[in-house]
């Protein structure tokens, strides 16, 4: 069991507005993401009355954006360290309005699903390349409530879609639904043309002043070379950077725990509650539309509550507790739900309210455990855990790993909930959350409070005195 912190505290450096404002500016990456998760929901409805959709054509449809999503994942990684994380994400964000401007003028599948896979490689490669933006910007003491902004706004975005549906479902207008979306897209951009790159960045490509420069901008002081020179030891010890160097040993144990909390983050089920929460609700007694719209609704607002309350704990309890009280909370909020659904009987079937309002509970219960920990905890954690020459092809690796487990499990869950009926599936994905539970307990590392060198440290450590490991790696410990 690992518990002890990865060395001594971070220098305490401090948090400027200037810093905050870019933060914030970067996190509208995560809106939407969000917004794009949730707003082909309601969309969906209305396309498949007016194209006449087959239920292959409406999946497709909906899978076209997490399909986009694994491929911009894929290519952020291989492009980000050339192109550097601002220019990442504002390619990004074009791709994003590039494709928002095709979905929404659409006439045909054909036209639609360009546009849809657009947007997912563009939220394939913001997902990632925001929370790592972040934190390369970060003073370490509060690396993780300004990177869990990132999953704060994806939270708002998803409760922004549902209310974008809600409004423009009368209407029935889908197009405008989409449109939307370019709105968030818009302000990221000029946002992100007003900001510089991250300095870890400008160091790593030799750009030393430019980096000195905005790592005095950012911690509103001349005085930045201690900072500096971790900088620059950490990328002095590294070599490579070349993408097989993710399987040498001391990295090889952050790809296990990037792409292991990456699958985990999924399989245990949060997307199947928020793509099916409506049918999910019906089945469990709430007949009406509207009741099954307001518990969904509800379920946006706690996750959005939850992430908030998350981003207050990260950076004082620590990422360790946090993660393991949430994967705990939701595993037992799993378990209750199963046995909700193997309980249901008569009254169900009758379309009492009992069960179903003990579901609509238990759902929230899960999701406010799953947003104050395995939600924004993964999406930090891959952007603490890799050294700088390694961080975006690492957490390329386990982004595409995330949308590629997101888009089986959405493709399964219809599937598995026939095979194995609404008690098994959630019982399935307890299970899940057990072995999430022990995979956290053996393997995360506590990184609160330390500065990402001495993270890096942490890992080269941990990997032994195996000089051969670290050669092989491009690592070195420091000294
Ligand atoms: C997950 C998404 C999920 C969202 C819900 C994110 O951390 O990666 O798949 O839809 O949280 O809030």
């Amino acid at each position: 069991m690992e518990k002890e912190n990865v060395s001594q505290p971070g220098k305490k450096t401090k948090m400027t507005a200037y810093v905050l404002v870019a933060a914030a500016i970067a996190a509208i990456g995560g809106i939407l993401f969000g917004f794009d998760t949730g707003v082909i929901s309601g969309a969906i409805l209305f396309i498949v009355k007016q194209w006449n959709l087959t239920h292959k054509q409406a999946e497709l449809a909906t899978s076209s954006v997490l399909i986009g999503a694994v491929l911009g994942a894929l290519a952020g990684g291989l492009l980000g360290d050339r192109l550097g994380r601002r220019l990442s994400i504002i390619y990004a964000t074009v791709l994003f309005l590039a494709g928002t401007l095709i979905v929404s003028i659409a006439d045909g599948m054909t036209s639609f699903l360009i546009g849809r896979v657009l947007i997912g490689a563009a939220i394939g490669v913001a997902s990632f390349m925001v929370p790592l933006y972040i934190s390369e910007l970060a003073p370490a003491h509060i690396r993780g409530s300004m990177v869990s902004l990132n999953q704060f706004a994806v939270t708002v975005g998803i409760l922004v879609s549902y209310g974008v549906n809600y409004y423009y479902a009368s209407t029935q207008n889908w197009r405008a639904m989409f449109a939307v979306g370019a709105v968030p897209g818009l302000i990221l951009l000029f946002g992100m043309y007003a900001l510089p790159d991250s300095p870890r960045w400008l160091f790593s490509v030799g750009l030393r002043e430019a980096a000195e420069k905005v790592l005095r901008k950012i911690r509103g002081t001349p005085e930045v070379t201690e900072e500096l020179a971790e900088i620059d030891e950490a990328i002095r010890s590294e070599s490579g950077g070349k993408v097989s160097d993710l399987l040498a040993p001391p990295v090889r144990l952050a790809l296990i725990i990037g792409v292991g909390l990456a699958i985990l983050q999924q399989v245990t089920g949060v997307n199947t509650v928020i793509y099916y929460a409506p049918a999910i609700f019906k089945g469990a007694g709430l007949q009406s539309d509207t009741a099954a719209i307001a518990a969904t609704s509800g379920i946006g607002v706690v996750n959005v509550l939850f992430t908030g309350v998350s981003l207050w704990l990260i950076d004082r309890v620590g990422r360790r507790p946090l993660l393991l009280w949430s994967v705990a909370g939701m595993t037992v909020a799993l378990m209750v739900l199963g046995l909700g659904f193997a309980l249901r009987g008569d009254e169900a079937e009758a379309g009492g309210g009992g069960l179903g309002l003990i579901t609509a509970v238990t759902l929230m219960v899960y999701i406010a455990f799953f947003a104050i920990g395995l939600g924004p905890i993964f999406w930090l954690l891959i952007a603490e855990i890799y050294p700088l020459k390694l961080r975006a092809p690492g957490m390329s690796v386990a982004t595409v790993a995330n949308w590629g487990a997101n888009f089986v499990v959405a493709y399964t869950f219809l599937t598995l909930a026939s095979l194995l009926g609404k008690a098994g599936i959630f019982w399935f994905y307890g299970l899940m959350g057990v072995i999430t539970w022990l995979f956290v307990d053996r393997l995360v590392p506590e990184t609160k409070g330390k500065t990402l060198e001495e993270i890096e440290e942490y890992f080269i450590t941990r990997a032994g005195p195996s000089r051969k490991g670290r050669e092989q790696s491009g690592l070195r410990r420091a000294s």
